[in-house]
């Protein structure tokens, strides 16, 4: 069994990849920076200091319990700052609607360090705590209800494409056999069962064992890649023209999505190219500021080895 921690620990933020967001963001006095992802702060600090005194900084989150931190910014920032609690793909869409515009936009997608080192959470395998890994605490579905209550066939799909398990059949098996005699309430209940699923070598190689099962059911808890997929062009439709957007994403069902969308979005002629002229009259949108995803550099990894499946990509409206 896990150690089982109730107590929160206090952690300092690092913002991921800080430098190269502030680079390709590059933001301006007197701009409107939306930072969809508020979590510590530690991004919208930088933005904050780029204002230098003038502008608007509109702050996101579907957790909670990011407000005492976002009301101390908030203290200092220097410029007008708000913070709407919602989910991006719904506070992003009601922006747009209402013509609120913006210079720069930043999403940067997860799980914040505050909540994976609250064990309460329930996001971490490392530490026994209930089953939950909801952003949002107030939602209907948490991590619990998806596995005692999924089908085996279904949960088995979430692994497999969510965590790209190998096992991801056996483990689904082993949750329905547990759960015929008692619920699986708990993290550390979760990781044995897991552990128990896979073949022994298998539980030594490419990270913890249950790495791939957490992050699948996380995805599927909080509808994270469903809500990437709407925010993207509400994001776009917010900014002004000029305007920049950049996404941190942690693994590569993420990133994809990111990639095809800004790649999309920067193609002119969509028509297909046996056509001797151009008839869809498609004008790019977008201009892509990073060619290839960025990455951490050797020294931030070394400060901050969570960064390590960071991958940042930017584009500016044309
Ligand atoms: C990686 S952290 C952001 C860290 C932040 N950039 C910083 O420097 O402190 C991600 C944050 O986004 C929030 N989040 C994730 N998905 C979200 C969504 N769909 N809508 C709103 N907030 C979301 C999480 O609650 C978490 O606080």
């Amino acid at each position: 069994m896990l150690p089982n921690a109730s107590q929160p620990s206090v952690t300092d933020h690092v913002p991921v990849l800080a430098a190269e967001v502030r680079g390709l963001l590059a933001v301006r006095p007197g701009e409107t920076v939306v930072d969809a992802t508020f979590g510590a702060g530690g991004h919208s600090e930088l933005f904050a200091e780029d204002l230098n005194g003038s502008g608007k900084l509109i702050a996101i989150d579907v957790d909670p319990t990011v407000r005492p931190g976002f009301e101390r910014f908030r203290r200092h920032a220097g410029v007008q700052t708000r913070l709407l609690r919602g989910n991006f793909a719904v506070v992003l869409s009601q922006l747009a609607g209402n013509d609120v515009q913006a210079d720069a936009i930043l999403i940067d997608l997860g799980v914040s360090s505050m909540q994976l080192d609250r064990p309460e959470r329930g996001f971490s395998y490392a530490t026994d705590a209930p089953l939950d890994m909801r952003m949002d605490p107030s939602a209907p579905l948490s991590a619990r209800e998806l596995v005692n209550e999924t089908d085996e066939r279904e949960l088995a799909g979430i692994f497999r494409r969510f965590g790209e398990e190998r096992y991801a059949t056996q483990i689904a098996r082993a949750i329905g056999r547990t759960r015929k005699n008692q619920a699986i309430t708990r993290t550390g209940e979760l990781v044995d069962v897991i552990k128990s699923a896979i073949p022994t070598p298998a539980r030594f190689g490419d990270g913890h064992p249950a790495r791939r099962v957490f992050q699948a059911l996380r995805i599927a808890v909080n509808d994270e890649l469903g809500a990437l997929d709407s925010a993207l062009p509400d994001a776009v439709r917010m900014l002004r023209p000029g305007g920049r957007l950049a996404v941190i994403s942690f693994h590569s069902l993420e990133d994809r999505i990111v990639k095809r969308f800004m790649r999309d979005q920067a193609r002119g002629c969509v028509c297909p190219p046996d056509f001797p002229i151009c008839v869809c009259g498609h004008e790019p949108v977008l201009r892509e500021l990073t060619r290839r995803a960025v990455r951490p550099g050797a020294a931030e990894l070394a400060a901050n080895p969570r960064a390590s499946s960071a991958r940042l990509r930017a584009a500016v409206k044309v």
